[in-house]
């Protein structure tokens, strides 16, 4: 799944909720699992975990232990750190459900800033998503994915219609399954959308971030 929006949406605050959501098991036979967590910005906070827990009732050691976190520097230490991911899946054989990278592209923009090397971070990229992607069907993981939205810079010439897009193009979006776009609605308000869902209508809920964290709007 990939959740390409405009920042400070609640990207980052999903992915928190998710890691403690994907523990508790659900519909379908669904037994709750272990999460990988990989943060490319620093912005992940094991302390608003212990709240979340606190919204599901689990215990916080429990959930704290059942995520494991790994930092990214740069784009090809998250590359590297795939054969970590891939490894502990392979450890823990049906324990882990889902990993979390947020975000995709940030370490990818900072590595590859100029147009002269687009064709050169598309081509890592390009890499990274088809050993997602085998990992994912290999270990039957879920993997969700984050990216920002920038207001493009030839835009404003080229009289596009949708002036903002995804970083990563059409590569990102091409190697997801189902796209949610998130966006700010009123006031706390958030909208998120599904699109591109081989198995889900395109439609829109709203959320509001919560100390619990992503949570239905009450509205
Ligand atoms: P970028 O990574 O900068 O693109 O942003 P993001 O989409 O990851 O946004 P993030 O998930 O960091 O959400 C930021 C919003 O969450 C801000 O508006 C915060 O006020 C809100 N937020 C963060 N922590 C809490 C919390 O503990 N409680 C509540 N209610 N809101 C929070
Ligand atoms: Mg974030």
């Amino acid at each position: 799944m990939f959740c390409p929006s405009e920042f400070r949406t609640g990207k980052t605050q999903l992915s928190h909720t998710l890691c403690v959501t994907a523990q508790l098991p659900g519909e379908d036979s669904y037994t709750g699992g272990k999460v990988i967590f990989i943060d490319t910005e620093n912005t992940f906070r094991p302390d608003r975990l212990k709240n979340i827990a606190d919204r599901f009732n689990v215990d916080h050691d429990a959930v704290l232990d059942n995520v494991l976190y790994a930092r990214a520097y740069t784009s090809e230490h998250q590359m590297e750190l795939l054969d970590f991911v891939a490894a502990k899946f392979h450890e823990e054989g049906g324990i882990f459900k889902l990993l979390i990278i947020d975000s995709i592209m940030a370490l990818f923009r900072v590595d590859f800033s100029s147009r002269g090397e687009l064709a050169e971070r598309q081509q890592k990229l390009a890499q990274m998503l088809s050993r997602l992607q085998k990992i994912s069907e290999e270990y039957n993981v879920a993997v969700f994915v984050t990216n920002q939205i920038t207001a493009d810079p030839g835009a404003g010439m080229s009289f596009q219609a949708d002036p903002k897009k995804p970083i990563g193009g059409h590569i990102l979006a091409h190697a997801s399954t189902t796209r949610i776009s998130l966006r700010k609605g009123h006031g706390e308000l958030r909208i998120a959308k599904i699109f591109d869902s081989p198995d889900m209508p395109e439609n829109e809920a709203t959320f509001t971030i919560t100390p619990g964290g992503i949570a239905d709007a009450k509205e």
